[in-house]
């Protein structure tokens, strides 16, 4: 039977309690596979992530990073195998647990049919109650969208959707953050913006989950990658290691910017 996430009864923090809870957001993925339409789209996908770091997802197009996040995230049920999340220490935590600990920001962002201000309201009153002063107000300047405020989030340009849509997951204060090529969209200045943005949280203590498709981004950013190939993991490695020693054929000529088929 497949099981995208482990939905039994919370249990106390066990034997290795100590090793987990010293980690905010541990996820393990164990023997994941995905198949759609007769075709294996991740095969036998192991992941563990523990660290507050940036963690970068590359691959060439069509590798499967997408999926991989979606299942990672809940929106995607795997054919086989597991995706455990611990939360708090927790090594089963109830299904809401996981589902406020985490937030993903996809590549084409689905904001409501309303204003922007109410797309960062509806997330805030998730998160608040009250609202705390001057929460909205910064989530738009943030955003570089104050001018826009009361304009329909729907009729904002692509690059201005992405810069809301992270603002808006922001505000949640996610234990893990996945984001789908939050850049794709975007001019240099808001690529700068967002990645300010991006370190600022981890800062904070989220966890981030990125898939990019920039080489450069990747070196900014990457505190560790996650090499996707064909819908398996060939390598996950410290950044540096990574694009110093890549350790796999496929990954070499990917750094080196080569078509990787
Ligand atoms: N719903 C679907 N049905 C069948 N094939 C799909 C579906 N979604 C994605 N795929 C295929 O799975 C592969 C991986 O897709 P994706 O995860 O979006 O790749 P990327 O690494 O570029 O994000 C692609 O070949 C894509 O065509
Ligand atoms: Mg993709």
């Amino acid at each position: 039977m497949s099981e995208v996430l482990d939905f039994t009864p919370p249990r106390r923090p066990s034997r290795n309690a100590h090793r987990l809870a010293a980690s905010p957001m541990p996820l393990q993925v164990r023997g994941l596979s995905l198949e759609l339409e007769g075709k294996r789209l991740l095969d036998q996908v192991d992941l563990t992530l523990l660290d507050n770091g940036i963690t970068v997802i590359l691959g060439p197009n069509g590798a499967g990073k997408t999926l991989l996040l979606k299942c990672l995230h809940g929106l995607c049920q795997p054919t086989s195998g597991t995706v455990l999340w611990h939360v708090d220490g927790l090594e089963r935590p109830p299904v809401l647990e996981v589902r406020k600990a985490q937030a993903l920001v996809q590549q084409k962002p689905v904001l409501l049919r309303r204003s922007v201000l109410a797309n960062l309201k509806f997330a805030a009153k998730l998160r608040y109650s009250p609202i705390p002063q001057g929460l909205l107000e910064n989530a738009l300047a943030l955003a570089r969208l104050d001018h826009l405020a009361s304009h329909a989030a729907r009729t904002l340009s692509g690059g201005e959707q992405q810069r809301l849509a992270l603002a808006r997951a922001l505000i949640l204060k996610p234990k893990v953050l996945f984001l789908d090529e939050p850049a794709a969209n975007l001019d240099p200045a808001s690529t700068v913006l967002i990645e300010e943005a991006i370190r600022a949280a981890q800062s904070a203590g989220t966890k981030i989950v990125l898939i990019t498709h920039g080489l450069s981004q990747a070196r900014r950013l990457a505190d560790n990658i996650v090499f996707l190939h064909r819908g398996r993991i060939l390598e996950h490695s410290p950044a540096d290691k990574f694009f110093s020693e890549p350790a796999t054929v496929e990954a070499e000529a990917y750094v080196r910017g080569e078509i990787v088929l």
